[in-house]
């Protein structure tokens, strides 16, 4: 799914770039284990969202979504495999709750499904009771054992009557069809839910759905239009979803809202080489900043967006952001939502750097000793989310930053995997990893989120890639879940409210440290 997107700027023809990042020096301490507990508060949640574990795709009135279509659409996902059962969790919601009750988690991660709410798109043609009633029942089991929700107002499964009429995301109109579903949730689920999401990684909308067409709609772009009048529609709709909450809810609700981008490290293959450095920083300019920059900096896009807006406008007709818009986008956020599962290498191609695009002027690659996880993108190197989040500190104004998703995916074979071993070492791993970046490097990390809380539908995957806490048998109809390994571990990290110091690091993290490692030497490490 997650693949790198570079499609939306397949034809820039720059190579202009931000001030140079400095990497600081190799430090020999790097993959250490730093025993410590978070800070008081530190919220400890999961995730899913409604597409990948509803089901229920067609019952009690609700609308078809542009993931419903497209799933049914022969070729579109692996095996064709659709989420019209997924989890069953429109079901089995009750379930999931004790299970997560079970876990000791606080906080939950969810989406609504907008169609689920307003099937034909708008207010205006109907409002599903049932669709609402259904999230206020799950709301309400959650508060009621504890567990505070934390709600992503668009998680991919647009309606599909609005991509019909508009033509989806690259139509303006959805800014304020998007503005009366936010007030509507706001309106309806606000007294509830203290934390909002708005958008789930606006750039694999953009680039996977109207560009590659990897995803739902499926529009192929390779001209970047679709995708930036895509992107440009996201944020002016968040834009307006958070002003409208800072401005008519907040004072009441006293609740959060926040977006969640996908964000990746590039590490220069070698750092004292400074077309190595620079490679780095072309690469996270294009990967990350074309929603961080306008909502988290200075409230422009970013140099590679802009040149191919203004090389685009000489052919075709494209919005800009007026300076009105920026000014509505930028600080737009009471927290900077991180979705962040793996690293790359950046590296210079100096050949091409005088005539071809800034996507050819950097190459992209792993190293052989990163364990790769079911997913062909996925890598673990869990001290590049640690440089990540010093990143973000020192780009974006020192944020409050929720990790809104981190996670490791394993396949679907045959006996199951229970004993989520490399699951257990990526997080215990990366939540490390986090607990540096909060005590040493002083980033004000508030919040991390497991992606998932179980097995689920993973887009062109389908139930290809498992990503859960807990284990889900799809070819069951009653769909039962099985916790695994990591549910276990993430539980105890909870419980502990991380890694306690000295002799109280539970014997979970001595064994495993070992295992992770691939040796027995842990109480020497430690
Ligand atoms: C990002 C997405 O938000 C989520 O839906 C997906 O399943 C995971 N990452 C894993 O790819």
């Amino acid at each position: 799914m997650e693949m790198l997107f570079f499609w939306a700027f397949s034809i820039v023809l720059t190579t202009a770039c931000c001030a140079v990042y400095d990497y600081g020096a190799y430090d020999p301490t790097r993959d250490d284990f730093r025993p410590g507990t978070f800070p008081d508060g530190f919220i400890w949640s999961t995730a899913t969202a409604s597409y990948q574990i509803e089901g229920a795709w067609n019952v009690d009135g609700k609308g078809e979504s542009i993931w419903d279509r497209f799933s049914h659409t022969p070729g579109k996902v692996d095996r064709g495999d659709t989420g019209d059962v997924a989890c069953d969790s429109y079901n089995k919601y009750r379930e999931d709750v004790q299970l997560m009750k079970n876990m000791g988690l606080k906080h939950y991660r969810f989406s609504l499904s907008w169609p689920r709410i307003f099937p034909n798109g708008t207010k205006e043609d109907g409002v599903s009771q049932d669709g609402v009633n259904y999230y206020n029942r799950l709301i309400d089991e959650l508060i009621a054992n504890g567990i505070a929700p934390m709600v992503t107002l668009y998680h991919w499964d647009l309606p599909q009557a609005l991509q019909e009429k508009y033509g989806g995301w690259v139509n303006e109109a959805l800014v304020g069809h998007y503005h009366n579903y936010a007030t509507f949730a706001f309106q309806t689920f606000g007294d509830r839910v203290k934390y909002w999401i708005t958008f789930n990684e606006p750039m694999i909308v953009c680039s996977l759905g109207y560009a590659s067409g990897e995803h739902a709609p499926g529009i192929q772009d390779s001209s970047s239009v679709s995708s930036l009048r895509c992107g440009h529609t996201l944020l002016k709709a968040h834009a307006r979803a958070w002003h409208t909450y800072n401005t008519t809810f907040r004072q009441l609700q006293r609740g959060k809202v926040g977006i969640s981008l996908s964000l990746l490290w590039a590490e220069p293959r070698d750092p004292d080489l400074p077309a190595d450095v620079q490679a780095a920083n072309r690469a996270m300019q294009m990967i990350n900043e074309w929603f961080a920059r306008p909502i988290f900096g200075d409230g422009d896009y970013p140099n590679v967006i802009e040149d191919t807006v203004q090389k685009l406008k000489l052919s075709m007709e494209l919005p800009e952001l007026s300076d009105e818009d920026k000014s509505l986008i930028r600080g737009s956020a009471d927290f900077f939502g991180v979705n962040h599962y793996s690293t790359r290498i950046a590296a210079d191609k100096p050949s091409h750097i005088q005539t071809q695009s800034v996507l050819e002027s950097f190459e992209m690659t792993t190293a052989p000793e990163w364990p790769r996880g079911q997913s062909d993108w996925l890598f673990a190197v869990p001290w590049g989310l640690r440089r990540l989040l010093r990143y973000i500190k020192e780009h974006y104004g020192d944020p409050d930053v929720y990790i809104t998703e981190n996670g490791w995916s394993d396949g679907d074979v045959q006996p199951p995997i229970l004993e989520d071993t490399d699951r257990v070492c990526y997080y215990m791993t990366y939540i490390d990893e986090v607990l540096k970046a909060i005590e040493e490097d002083q980033v004000k990390v508030r919040a991390y989120t497991a992606w998932s809380f179980m097995d689920n539908f993973e887009w062109a995957r389908g139930y290809t890639e498992r990503f859960g806490l807990h284990y889900v048998n799809f070819t069951d109809p009653s769909r039962p879940r099985t916790p695994k390994q990591s549910a276990k571990f993430y539980s105890d990290i909870i419980a502990n409210n991380g890694f306690p110091e000295g002799a109280e690091i539970t014997k979970m993290v001595q064994d495993m440290w070992g295992k992770c490692r691939g040796s027995d030497t842990v109480k020497e490490e430690l």
